[in-house]
């Protein structure tokens, strides 16, 4: 799944949302964030977000490892 990133937090932009075929794209807080479950990898989300905070769950950069665990952790155990 892709998995939404510290950039995110307090910019809120949205336009990911708008883009997702799915709408497996949920505001929570200061971020938004993507439920692994509904994501169908289609990747249309990464390149309209003006952060670059969206990544491939594979290529999160360094530093932002811990956001696929903060994605899921959101929407609860399966
Ligand atoms: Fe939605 Fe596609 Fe982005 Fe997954 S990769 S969150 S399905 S737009
Ligand atoms: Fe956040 Fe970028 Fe979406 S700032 S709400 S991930 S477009």
């Amino acid at each position: 799944a892709y998995v939404i990133t510290d950039p995110c937090i307090d910019v809120k932009d949205g336009d990911c949302t708008v883009a997702c075929p799915v709408d497996c794209i949920y505001e929570g807080g200061r971020m938004f964030y993507i439920h692994p479950g509904e994501c169908i990898n289609c990747g249309l989300c990464l390149s309209v977000c003006p952060v670059d905070a969206i990544s491939w769950d594979e290529e999160i950069p360094q530093g932002r490892v811990q956001f696929k665990a903060v994605n899921q952790d959101f929407f609860g155990p399966d």
